[in-house]
Parts: structure tokens; C-alpha cells; sequence
């Protein structure tokens, strides 16, 4: 009688895709609602290095209560766990600054279109940095996904050098940071959700310093001042809502790198980004030409057309 174990494994796979099925849809939620605030804080306070800051400060703090309270298991690491994992909280410092000080700038929308591109620099980094080669299909899937986001920069209604820069410099960034946390995160002696942990408060001790230089406390006190004017004392809880979104949001995503292959990983992403830029569109009535959608669709499909060539 083989039917109990087929079944036993049949089963386990549903409750394996189950399992991602839930952490890719807790992944996307959580990321639209931190999209939302985000940029409805940079619309009333326009200080993203301050936001980027309080959004790493907010995590720690989670994670540094969860640990003294026993929620979370406090991971045990060495100094060169914190030596390996500098690289990587580099790159996730200017990686998360840049992409929020192109969110201050261009429409949310617009910021991951342009963010859709990122496979692309995953492959020209690996082949002209790391000298990896790929398959001509891999190169030729790059073509709808440069020509799209290029088509989408050209028809953008409100274009803004520095917007389309931060997104560009995020996705260099986050190209890096995910070659080195690949590396950082093998043998698994620290968990996904502790290694995200680590890694904000490393990218909170580099930023800090870079954002009192550049932005300051003066400029916060006014500009905080008015935006409570503006806004009303709610505006307190935007803040509240996209510094405690952004950590979940990446704390399910590291877990959720735990469970799948970079792969399935970067097709969920891209997903993600559907998803933001359909709804904050609608939230924030975006003005869309049909050129400006079409750019945008064709470099999507490019990210889906990159995925299927690299398998
Ligand atoms: C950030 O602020 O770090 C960016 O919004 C991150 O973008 P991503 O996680 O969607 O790549």
C-alpha cells in the first residue's frame, strides 16, 4: 500500500506552498501599507534621511524588546559576524536612504518602476564585477526590462533627476546587499528574522551620522513643527505606521528568504511591486499616461521573461 506516504508527501508540499503562499501575501501587504505612509510623510515632512533613520531606530527598538522580553530569542554572535555583516548593512543604508529620497521626489509609482529594473543590475554586476557569465536568454531578457523602465523615465509626467538617481542607486545597492547577505546568512547560525535585526541596527549606526550632516536637527524641529500644523497631531502615527511597516515588511522578507531560493525570491518581489504601484496609483491619483504604463508593463514582463532564463 503506497498511498499513505504519497499522500503524506503530496500533503506536505501543499502546506510548504501554503507557507509561502502566506508569507509572500503577509510580505506585499505589509509593504503597500508602508508605501502609503511613507510617501504621506514625505508629502507633509520632506526630510527622507530623518525618515529612513526612524525607520531603522523603530525596528531595533522592536527587536531589542522582543529579545529582552523573550518574545524573540536573542541570536549569539561574534565579531566577525558583525565584520561580515558590515558590508551588507552598508549597502542596506544607502540602498533604503536613496530609494526614500526618490520617494520624496517622483511619485511612489515611479520609484519602483524604476526599481522593477534591479534584476538588471544583478546580471552586469555579476558579469563585469564578479565575472559570472549567463546564457544569451538571460541577456536578452534585460532588453524589456532596461527599453521598459527607459520608456517608462521618458513619458513620466513629473520626472526629477534626483528621484530617478535614488532609484537607480537603490538598486546598484540592494544588488550588493543581496550578494553579500547571501553570503553572510550561509550555515544559518542566525535565523532571517535576527539577521534582518542585526542588520538594522548595524545600517542605524551608519546612517545616523550621514543624517545629522546632511539634513540636521534644525531643519527637523521646523519642518516637524509645520508638518504637525499641516497635518494635525496624527502625523505622529503616519511616522508611527511607516517606520513599524518597514521592519515588518523586511523582517517577513528575510524570513521568507529563509524558506525559498533567491529565485522565487526576486519573482515575489517583483510582484510586490505590482502591487504597490497599482495601489498607490489609486491612492494617491497618479497621473499615468498609456506610454508611461506601457514602459511600465514591458519592464515587469522583462523581470518574469529574466526569472524564467535564469532558471
Ligand atoms: C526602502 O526604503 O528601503 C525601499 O523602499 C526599499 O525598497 P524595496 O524593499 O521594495 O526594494
Amino acid at each position: 500500500d503506497q498511498s499513505k506516504p504519497i499522500e503524506a508527501g503530496a500533503g506536505s508540499e501543499v502546506a510548504k506552498k501554503v507557507k509561502i503562499g502566506v508569507y509572500f501575501a503577509t510580505w506585499w501587504a505589509l509593504n503597500v501599507v508602508f508605501n502609503i505612509y511613507n510617501k504621506k510623510v514625505l508629502n507633509a515632512f520632506p526630510y527622507p534621511w530623518l525618515t529612513s533613520t526612524l525607520s531603522l531606530a523603530c525596528g531595533s527598538l522592536m527587536m531589542l524588546v522582543s529579545w529582552a522580553t523573550r518574545l524573540a530569542e536573542a541570536p549569539k554572535t561574534d565579531f566577525e559576524f558583525w565584520k561580515i555583516l558590515f558590508p551588507v548593512a552598508l549597502a542596506h543604508t544607502i540602498g533604503h536612504v536613496a530609494a526614500t529620497v526618490s520617494m520624496s521626489k517622483v511619485a511612489v509609482s515611479f520609484t519602483h518602476i524604476i526599481k522593477s529594473g534591479e534584476p538588471a543590475f544583478s546580471v552586469l554586476v555579476s558579469k563585469f564585477i564578479l565575472g559570472e557569465t549567463f546564457p544569451l536568454s538571460v541577456y536578452l531578457s534585460l532588453l524589456p526590462i532596461i527599453g521598459g523602465c527607459a520608456l517608462a523615465a521618458v513619458t513620466e509626467l513629473n520626472f526629477n533627476m534626483t528621484g530617478f538617481m535614488g532609484a537607480m542607486i537603490s538598486n546598484l545597492a540592494f544588488v550588493f546587499r543581496n550578494i553579500f547577505s547571501k553570503k553572510g546568512m550561509k550555515g544559518k547560525a542566525v535565523s532571517g528574522m535576527n539577521y534582518y535585526a542585526c542588520l538594522s541596527m548595524l545600517s542605524l549606526v551608519i546612517l545616523t551620522p550621514f543624517a545629522i550632516a546632511v539634513e540636521g536637527p534644525q531643519m527637523w524641529a521646523a519642518g516637524w513643527q509645520k508638518a504637525l500644523t499641516d497635518i494635525g497631531p496624527h502625523f505622529i502615527w503616519w511616522v508611527a505606521a511607516q517606520s513599524v511597516f518597514y521592519h515588518l515588511y523586511n523582517q517577513v522578507s528575510y524570513m521568507s528568504l529563509d524558506q525559498i531560493s533567491p529565485l522565487t525570491f526576486s519573482i515575489g518581489n517583483t510582484m510586490k511591486r505590482i502591487s504597490v504601484i497599482v495601489s498607490s496609483i489609486i491612492i494617491f491619483h497618479t497621473p499615468v499616461q498609456p506610454v508611461n504604463a506601457l514602459g511600465a508593463a514591458i519592464a515587469i514582463l522583462g523581470t518574469f521573461l529574466y526569472s524564467q532564463a535564469k532558471q
